[in-house]
Order: structure tokens, then C-alpha cells, then sequence
């Protein structure tokens, strides 16, 4: 039977459970409406203090339910409609980093200009080939211990670097630093680029057939200044010079591109042919135990614990790297630019080489936060307009439910499976809701969700096989994982048979409610 209206028990009840167990356990709830364009917060926001609080939490909630069920969605807490955990928000920068470090502008010029260099694609145009730079440029003031641990205490909301094991505290601290860096706009940036012997886990050799050219070695000046907030992201067309022209090879290409000026500012990047097949993967609950959707273990799984790849979820890459013909690999996470040295640190070391994608800081007030992904993803389809995409994540990002699907749509011959772990199935805390509807004009060989790595082994990918037949699929094009396994929608599954009754449901709806306020799960 169809159920899409609920008893008003339950319209009553959710809005009131949410808020409870968020008050209990969230750090800093924020409702996307009220998040500030830019992430300058004033500076006494950001000395240390555990009293710190941003704003009453209620208020910003309370509703997210409702609206979920009137399907418009907009009050959804930020870190659930977005995907982005609600410890990555409100990011200090520039000014801000300097007045909550007491750093005056003759100390912050003493200090060395450091530059993220994030790995890039290029295609092949009628100009040659047209390689993508891009990454930041910023300076990381040097601060004491003590000072380190208390800004490290303002994230880590239910515990303290004190509490920490020595080597979570430490790796706490690092990141913490991270954070604390002042970015540096108006830059020029040159890069040095030669073959690249080797990228990505041990055994992976750049992921599928990337092979190291016989020539590419050049000199890039970055054609513009850095941005504002000290970005840089442009295509540049680059010298073939022993490169293989991209129309006489099916081989990815990898070069070496060192920045000059900083030893630290060396990646790997793609030369990617105009056909074949690229994994577009995102990190956070697929690739590794986050759990963003707890945010207390999300938030001890980013700040102190080593990252851990999810299962045996790396075999099955480097089954694709091994045996998918040139398979290029493309790793898209939200996650800001700051900490996205520790993600492709962890990323190289574990899985198959390949370019890279994070949140410039550009995107950080309310629209862009939550088209970041989308941007990102049409960015690279339109660079490789005859490629194929096989898209990889994970049910917890709203925006991945909604972009992944519309991709098949807006490409209609570029994406060639969409395979999306079910996290509410293996983790009964995931408590974010999600909704499958985009995906009712798929055909429904076209994705899978799926639970555990292993539904993924022996699929023929390369030949269009996306659905491990013996996995369920229970789709119901609307929304789901609300309390007690609840899916909504006009699907084959419906609301599930034990809650087919309005007095079962509200009787579910009454104990479903009572189960999160006292935070017990379900
Ligand atoms: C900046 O701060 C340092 C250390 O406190 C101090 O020695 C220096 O004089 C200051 N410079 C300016 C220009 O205020
Ligand atoms: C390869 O591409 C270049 C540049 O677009 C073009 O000049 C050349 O004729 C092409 N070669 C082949 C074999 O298509
Ligand atoms: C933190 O950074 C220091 C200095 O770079 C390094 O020696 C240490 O291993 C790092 N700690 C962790 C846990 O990564
Ligand atoms: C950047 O390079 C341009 C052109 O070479 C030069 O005019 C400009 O002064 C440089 N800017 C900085 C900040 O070095
Ligand atoms: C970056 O490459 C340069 C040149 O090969 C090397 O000296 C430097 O150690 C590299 N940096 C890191 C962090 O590996
Ligand atoms: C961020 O900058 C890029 C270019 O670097 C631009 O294409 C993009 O539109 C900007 N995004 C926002 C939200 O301003
Ligand atoms: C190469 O990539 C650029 C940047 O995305 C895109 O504008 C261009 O159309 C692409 N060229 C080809 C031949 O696909
Ligand atoms: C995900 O798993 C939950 C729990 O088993 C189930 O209720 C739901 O229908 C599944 N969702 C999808 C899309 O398969
Ligand atoms: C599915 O296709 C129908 C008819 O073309 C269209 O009206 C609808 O918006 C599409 N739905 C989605 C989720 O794309
Ligand atoms: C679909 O639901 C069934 C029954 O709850 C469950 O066993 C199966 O794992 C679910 N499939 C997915 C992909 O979540
Ligand atoms: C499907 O999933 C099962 C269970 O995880 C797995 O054993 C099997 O290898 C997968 N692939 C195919 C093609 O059945
Ligand atoms: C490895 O990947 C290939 C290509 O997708 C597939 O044909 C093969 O069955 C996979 N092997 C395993 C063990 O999953």
C-alpha cells in the first residue's frame, strides 16, 4: 500500500526526538539558512572555550523532519542536506586565524609560503593536451602545544586532547594546525613538470594502465594570480615535448608537477585519453570508516583515530585498477581544502592512484556548499564528454542522492553504473535520512545498492553489469531510513508491511521517538 502521509503522532513527535538526541550529541548543529557567506567568524569565537556555543540548537532543527516530509527539504540540517559534518563548518581563515593566534603581519610574513597541490586531469583538445592545476597557497603559523591543544579542544565537543591516547592526541594536534593557516591571495605560482615513475598503494602502479611518458618535462607558470582566499584552479595547455599525443593512445599518462619553492608541493597528474572508463569515487563512509552520521565517532574518525580503509573495499579497487583496460581513477570528496593532505595521504597509501577533488574555500557559503559536488562532477564529465563514469559513495550524502542520479540524466550516455553503499544497512546509528527518488527514471541495471564490498567482486563492469542479482535492492523513489527502517515513497517497497496500519505506525512512531530521546539507537 502507498503511505505518504503520516499520523500526526508522528509529525509531533519527530521534530522534538531530533532535537533531543542532537542536543545531546552534536557539537554545532547549524541550519543552512543561517550559515554566513563567507567563514570569517569573529575572533573571540574562536579562543578556546568549552562554553563556546553558537547559537541555540532548537531552533535550528526542529522542523527538519516536517520538511523532509513535505519533500522540500530546506531546513535539513546543513551536514545532512550537504554531506559536509557539521565539524568542517565555519572554518577559520585569514584574519581570523590571525587575531585568534594574536600573529601580527611582520611574523606572518617571516613565515615560508607553503602550497597544497591537489593532483590533476587533463584531456586531449586540438591544442595538445589541457592539464587542470589547482590547490592553495597559504602560510601555517608555528603555535605552541598548549596553545595547539586548547584550539584543538574547541572541535573535539564530548571529549578533550587530554582524554586522548598519546598518538590521537598528537595526530589531533596536526590537525588542528592544519586548520589554523592563513591563506595567501595575489600569488604566482610555477610548477615543474616530469615523468611520474609510479603513484598511489604499493602494487597499483597510478591505476590501470597509467604508464610513465617518455617526455612532459616543462616549465608552468600558473597564468593568473592566486584568488582571495588563495586558490588556484585553472586548465593550462601544456607542452607535448615526448608526450603521446591523447588520438595514438588508450594509455593514461602520469607526470610528476613539483611547485617550485616548496617541497611540500609535489602531486601526481593525468593525462586521461578521450574514451574509457574513470571511477569517481567519494571517501568519507566508502572508502573509510567515518561515520559521519554519528557525529561522535565521525568526529574522533577525522580528528584523532588513524584513517581505516572500509573492510576489504580497497581490494576491490585494485581488482578495477588490475583488470579494467586504462581505468582512470578520480577521488571526490567535500571535505575542505585544509585537511586534504590527510585524505590523499591515506588515499595514496591504500588505493589506486588518481586525481583528486576536495572543497576549494570559495565554496563555503550556503548554495555553494551544497552545489560543490555537482560543480565538481560536471566539471570533469564535460572535460571528457566520451568518457564513461562509474560513480562510487555512500547513502549518508543528500547531495550525492541527488547529483549521482541527475548526472545519468543530464549525460545520458556517460554514466555507466552508479553503485551506492547502503550505510543505514551495516550501521544502525546512521540516522540520516535519504531519499531514492531521483533514481525512478534509471534503468534499474544502471545502479546498485549495495551492503558489504564483497556484492561488488565479479561484476563485468566493463560490459555494463551493474547489479549483483543476488543483492535486494528496496528502493522506493522517495524518502528512506527514517525511523524503524520507515521508507517513503511511491516504490515497489512502500512502507514496510509491519507498519502498514496507521495504528502501527504510530505506535512505531511513539516507541521510535522514545528510542532516539533517550539516545538508545534503533
Ligand atoms: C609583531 O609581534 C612581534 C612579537 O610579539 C613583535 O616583536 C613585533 O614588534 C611586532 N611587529 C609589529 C610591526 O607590530
Ligand atoms: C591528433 O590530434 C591532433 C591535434 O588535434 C591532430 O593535429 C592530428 O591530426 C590528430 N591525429 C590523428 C591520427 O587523428
Ligand atoms: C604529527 O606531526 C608530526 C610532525 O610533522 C609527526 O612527526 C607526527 O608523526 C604526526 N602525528 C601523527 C599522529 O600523525
Ligand atoms: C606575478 O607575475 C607577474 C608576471 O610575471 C608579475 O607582473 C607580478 O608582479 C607577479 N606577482 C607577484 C606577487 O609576484
Ligand atoms: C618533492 O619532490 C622533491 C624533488 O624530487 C623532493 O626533493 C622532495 O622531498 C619531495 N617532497 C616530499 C614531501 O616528498
Ligand atoms: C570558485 O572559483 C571557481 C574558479 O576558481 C569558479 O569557477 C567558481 O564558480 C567559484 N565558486 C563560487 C561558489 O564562487
Ligand atoms: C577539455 O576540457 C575542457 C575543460 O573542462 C573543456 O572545456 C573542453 O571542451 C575539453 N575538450 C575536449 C576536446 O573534450
Ligand atoms: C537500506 O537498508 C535498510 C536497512 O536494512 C533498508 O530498510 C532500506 O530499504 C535499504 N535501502 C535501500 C535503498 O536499499
Ligand atoms: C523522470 O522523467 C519524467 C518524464 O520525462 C520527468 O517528468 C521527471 O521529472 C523525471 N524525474 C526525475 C527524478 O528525473
Ligand atoms: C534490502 O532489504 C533486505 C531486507 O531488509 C536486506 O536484507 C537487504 O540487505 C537490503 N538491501 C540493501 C542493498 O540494502
Ligand atoms: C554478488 O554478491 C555476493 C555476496 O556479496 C558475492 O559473493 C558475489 O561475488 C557478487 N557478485 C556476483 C556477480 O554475484
Ligand atoms: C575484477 O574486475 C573485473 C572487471 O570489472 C571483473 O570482471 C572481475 O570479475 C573482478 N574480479 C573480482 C574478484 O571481483
Amino acid at each position: 500500500m502507498q503511505l505518504i502521509t503520516l499520523p500526526s503522532v508522528l509529525l509531533a513527535l519527530l521534530p522534538l526526538a531530533t532535537a533531543s538526541v542532537v542536543h545531546r550529541s552534536l557539537p554545532r548543529p547549524a541550519a543552512i539558512a543561517e550559515r554566513q557567506p563567507l567563514v570569517t567568524p569573529s575572533p573571540s569565537a574562536w579562543w578556546p572555550t568549552k562554553t563556546y556555543k553558537k547559537r541555540g540548537i532548537t531552533s535550528d532543527i526542529s522542523g527538519g523532519i516536517h520538511s523532509i516530509l513535505g519533500s522540500i527539504g530546506s531546513n535539513i540540517p546543513s551536514y545532512v542536506a550537504s554531506g559536509i559534518p557539521q565539524w568542517w563548518e565555519d572554518l577559520p581563515t585569514g584574519s581570523a586565524v590571525m587575531s585568534s593566534l594574536s600573529l601580527n603581519d611582520s611574523q606572518i610574513q617571516a613565515l615560508p609560503t607553503q602550497v597544497l597541490n591537489i593532483p590533476g586531469y587533463g584531456n586531449w583538445t586540438d591544442q595538445g593536451w589541457n592539464l587542470r592545476f589547482h590547490g592553495n597557497v597559504f602560510k601555517q603559523p608555528i603555535i605552541s602545544e598548549s596553545r595547539l591543544d586548547d584550539l584543538a579542544n574547541v572541535f573535539l565537543v564530548g571529549t578533550s586532547i587530554q582524554a586522548l591516547p598519546p598518538s590521537q592526541a598528537s595526530q589531533a594536534r596536526n590537525l588542528t594546525a592544519e586548520l589554523f593557516v592563513i591563506q595567501q591571495g595575489n600569488q604566482n605560482v610555477t610548477f615543474n613538470l616530469a615523468p611520474a615513475p609510479t603513484a598511489g598503494a604499493s602494487g597499483e602502479q597510478g591505476g590501470g594502465g597509467a604508464v610513465t611518458p617518455t617526455g612532459g618535462s616543462q616549465q608552468i607558470l600558473f597564468p593568473t594570480p592566486t584568488t582571495d582566499e588563495g586558490d588556484f584552479d585553472s586548465f593550462v595547455q601544456i607542452q607535448e615535448d615526448g608526450l603521446a599525443a591523447g588520438n595514438s593512445t588508450n594509455e593514461i599518462q602520469r607526470l610528476n608537477v613539483y611547485t617550485e619553492g616548496d617541497i611540500n608541493g609535489n602531486a601526481t597528474a593525468y593525462l586521461v585519453p578521450p574514451t574509457g572508463l574513470t571511477v569517481i569515487s567519494d571517501i568519507d563512509d566508502i572508502l573509510r570508516v567515518t561515520k559521519i552520521y554519528e557525529p561522535t565517532q565521525g568526529l574522533l574518525n577525522t580528528f584523532a583515530r588513524p584513517f581505516t580503509p572500509w573492510l576489504n573495499m580497497p581490494d576491490i579497487y585494485a581488482n578495477w585498477s588490475r583488470s579494467i583496460p586504462n581505468v582512470h581513477f578520480h577521488y571526490l570528496t567535500t571535505t575542505p581544502e585544509q585537511v586534504t593532505r590527510n585524505y590523499m595521504d591515506f588515499i595514496y597509501k591504500t588505493y589506486p592512484g588518481g586525481s583528486f577533488d576536495d572543497r576549494p574555500l570559495n565554496f563555503s557559503d550556503v548554495s555553494a556548499t551544497l552545489s560543490i559536488r555537482k560543480f565538481l562532477l560536471d566539471k570533469i564529465f564535460l572535460t571528457y564528454p566520451q568518457r564513461k563514469f562509474i560513480l562510487v559513495a555512500d547513502t549518508s550524502n543528500s547531495d550525492v542522492m541527488k547529483d549521482y542520479p541527475a548526472m545519468a540524466d543530464e549525460y545520458p550516455n556517460q554514466v555507466q553504473c552508479i553503485f551506492l553503499r547502503n550505510t543505514t544497512n551495516t550501521d544502525p546509528g546512521d540516522q540520516f535520512p535519504y531519499d531514492t527518488s531521483g533514481f525512478k527514471n534509471l534503468s534499474s541495471n544502471q545502479y546498485m545498492f549495495f551492503t558489504i564490498p564483497d556484492d561488488l567482486t565479479h561484476l563485468d563492469i566493463v560490459n555494463g553489469q551493474c547489479l549483483n542479482s543476488t543483492i535486494k535492492q528496496n528502493l522506493t523513489y522517495g524518502y528512506q531510513g527514517l525511523p524503524l527502517g520507515t521508507n517513503l515513497g511511491n516504490g515497489k517497497k512502500s512502507a514496510g508491511s509491519h507498519l502498514a496500519s496507521p495504528s502501527t505506525w504510530a505506535f512505531a512512531a511513539t516507541l521510535g521517538a522514545a528510542m532516539w530521546y533517550l539516545g538508545l539507537g534503533l
